[in-house]
Formats: C-alpha cells, sequence, structure tokens
C-alpha cells in the first residue's frame, strides 16, 4: 500500500446500483443486453460490503481509543489491537474506519486527485498523510518494518537501520501522521534473536506518534499469544479486541444473524423477482450459517454466488440448491465440514435449529 493508493481509493466513488427491472422487463432483454446486465450485477455485488454488530463495536472502540489518545498528554499512547482469526473480517472493518478518518481529516483536499499538502511549520510544505496502512511480511523484521512506512511514503528506503529509524521519526512529524496500522502484525519477527530489538522498536514508533498524539493500530490473527502483546510495557499501553465470526447459540445471536441477512437481501433481493422477503434471514438463514460459520464475508459470497445461479438459470431467486452448488474458499469449506463432523460425533441437533426462522 502507498498513500497515494490509499488517496485514490478514499476518492472512490461506490458505483450506483444496476438498474431494477421486472420479470417481463427481464424476460425481453436481447441476450447481448441481458449479459451486459448481468455482468453490471455481478460487478456490482461483489463490492457490496454489510454492517454486523462486531464491525459497529470496533468502530466505536478504535474512534474511543483515538479520541482519547488525542485529549491525553503528550508521551507514549495506548495502543489498539485487533485480533481475529483469518478471514472474520479485521482488514475489512479496520480499514473501513482508517478511510472515514482519513477523509474526515483531509477534509475538502479529498476532491483532488493529488495527495494534500500542508506546512508542517511555516514556509514549508509536505504531502499530509494523516493516515499510514502497512501491510506486513513474513517474519518482519525492523528493516521491513520501517521498509513498509517509508515505501508508503515513496521514501528511499537504503540505509542503515539507524537512518532510516530517524527518517520514520522525521516522516511522523512532516508528514502529519496520526494513524500507524499494522495489517498482519502477527508477522512481525519477534523470535529470540531479534525479537528484543523489533518490540523496542514498535514502542519506540508508538512514543514518536503519541508524541503527536497519534495512534497505533495493531491487526493480526492469534495476537493474544504473541509475543508483542506479552510485553509487559505495551500490555500497560493496550486496548484489546478480539473478534469472532458471527454465531447463533443465542436468541440475540439469531436474532443478529438474521438482521445481517436481512441487510443482504434488501440490497440483492430487488435483483431476484421471484424472489420473496425473508427468503435468506428466514428461509435459508441457518443453511447460509452452517455452510460459513458465520463469517460475514463467506456468507456474502455464498449469496452472492448462489444469487449469479439464479440469475443465470433465469429462475430470479435463490434455491437451496444455487446455495449448495456454491464451491466456497478452501477454508470455509473446511470449517463446514468440521463442524458438521463435531456435531455428527457429538450427537447433538443440528446447529442451532433445522427448520427456517421466522421473522
Ligand atoms: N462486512 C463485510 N461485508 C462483506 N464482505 C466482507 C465484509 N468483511 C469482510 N468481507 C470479505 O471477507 C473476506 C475476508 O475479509 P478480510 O480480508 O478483512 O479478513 P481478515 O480477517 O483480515 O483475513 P486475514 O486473516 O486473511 O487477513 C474478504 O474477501 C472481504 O472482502
Ligand atoms: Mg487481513
Amino acid at each position: 500500500m502507498k498513500a497515494r493508493l490509499w488517496h485514490e481509493h478514499a476518492r472512490e466513488i461506490a458505483p450506483k446500483p444496476p438498474k431494477l427491472r421486472t420479470l417481463t422487463d427481464l424476460r425481453g432483454l436481447r441476450p447481448r443486453e441481458a449479459d451486459r446486465a448481468n455482468q453490471e450485477l455481478r460487478r456490482w455485488m461483489s463490492g457490496q460490503r454489510f454492517d454486523w454488530p462486531q464491525q459497529q463495536r470496533v468502530h466505536t472502540l478504535l474512534s474511543d481509543c483515538a479520541e482519547d489518545n488525542e485529549i491525553l498528554g503528550h508521551g507514549a499512547k495506548e495502543i489498539f489491537a485487533v485480533d481475529a482469526t483469518n478471514g472474520v473480517g479485521k482488514s475489512t472493518m479496520v480499514r473501513e474506519w482508517a478511510m472515514a478518518r482519513y477523509k474526515e481529516t483531509v477534509g475538502a483536499a479529498i476532491k483532488s486527485r493529488e495527495i494534500p499538502t500542508w506546512q508542517p511549520s511555516p514556509g514549508i510544505y509536505a504531502y499530509h498523510v494523516p493516515v499510514v496502512w502497512v501491510n506486513l511480511s513474513s517474519a518482519a523484521s525492523i528493516k521491513e518494518f520501517n521498509t513498509s512506512i517509508l515505501k508508503y511514503l515513496d521514501y528511499p528506503v537504503e540505509g542503515t537501520i539507524r537512518s532510516m529509524n530517524l527518517r520514520v521519526s522525521d516522516a511522523i512529524d512532516n508528514h502529519g501522521i496520526r494513524l500507524l496500522v499494522i495489517d498482519d502484525a502477527h508477522l512481525l519477527n519477534t523470535r529470540p534473536t531479534q525479537g528484543r530489538d523489533v518490540l523496542d522498536h514498535i514502542k519506540h514508533i508508538n512514543t514518536e506518534l503519541g508524541e503527536r498524539d497519534g495512534t497505533m493500530v495493531l491487526v493480526g490473527a492469534g495476537l493474544a499469544d504473541h509475543p508483542l502483546l506479552k510485553d509487559p510495557q505495551i500490555r500497560c499501553r493496550l486496548r484489546y479486541h478480539r473478534v469472532t465470526p458471527m454465531a447463533i447459540d443465542t436468541v440475540a445471536e439469531r436474532s443478529e444473524w438474521q438482521d445481517f441477512l436481512f441487510r443482504v437481501e434488501k440490497r440483492f433481493l430487488p435483483y431476484l423477482p421471484r424472489s420473496k422477503p425473508g427468503l435468506l434471514a428466514g428461509q435459508h438463514a441457518p443453511h447460509i450459517w452452517r455452510r460459513t460459520q458465520g463469517f460475514v464475508g463467506d456468507a456474502v459470497e455464498l449469496v452472492r454466488l448462489a444469487a449469479r445461479r439464479g440469475v443465470e438459470d433465469e429462475s430470479w431467486t435463490i434455491t437451496r440448491t444455487h446455495l449448495e452448488d456454491v464451491e466456497l474458499k478452501v477454508r470455509a469449506e473446511t470449517h463446514a465440514r468440521a463442524a458438521a463432523r463435531s456435531r455428527e460425533q457429538s450427537g447433538k441437533r443440528p446447529s442451532p435449529a433445522r427448520e427456517s426462522y421466522s421473522r
């Protein structure tokens, strides 16, 4: 990721929903028109993101942390960690929040294609980069960590670790960095030989950021057991939040799952004119959960691909067969099979109910 690309993404305008058509209109389309309409629908559907309770919660907690850090005295500030197993949607939720914060900070400058500029001191102009998003690679050392930040800012990345450290510190000042998101933070190399230095470096950067009232956000999988979060100095500044896939064990959880699917059907089903309200949130809700184990991205993908089948075979709805025909990603399929096996072995009823939910 680079500041320029981040700015471009922040400027993107959500594509307009495709035109709604009645069954008669759809049946009257010529083959080329139908192909074009289907392609447009597929593209639009694949870009859709849906709110869910844990996302709202994370957004609130992140805003609280960043706002507290702005008003607390200078020095090292609180670090926020979002921990979740792979594929739950942690990067997506933090990114949405960070994007919103970026837009809020740069204000009217979002209208320009150029990265905003500001004056860090009178008469000096520099790019204004309030948000830095870095994706770490495997076993990232201090050098790789610094390189990710410097590359984001289009800085040279040669030199000793010491000179890179200085460049990173200067960059925080010069570009008004107020939020540093480290995605896949579990990939930081904390093995005994280098680990101490890496942890010290992270703390040092957090102090530098804190001096300007900024916030560091760590996003990763299995962070709770990671040496990063075991470090006593980091722990005493840490706000930790674990995100889990949506569950359906209690009445309240089932209701949240249905609300989520209801949001999905409200957006997607108008394009399937033979579907009825409640098709996803009621009839298919238990099946969608069993297939996806409450991973929201997988659930949306399952519905999207099933909807595609409903369009292609011109049934204009989503049937159980459409859903069953969809092959999800290996992780999702493996999870679903393992859950089904463990239910069979424990002799439990299929979770949580075989029938559809009423709405
Ligand atoms: N709210 C949402 N609505 C629709 N799709 C979503 C939503 N959140 C996540 N997704 C999709 O789910 C998939 C996984 O999301 P994401 O990459 O954010 O998960 P992650 O927890 O960061 O995974 P990893 O551990 O692999 O980094 C992505 O394809 C993403 O587009
Ligand atoms: Mg991720």
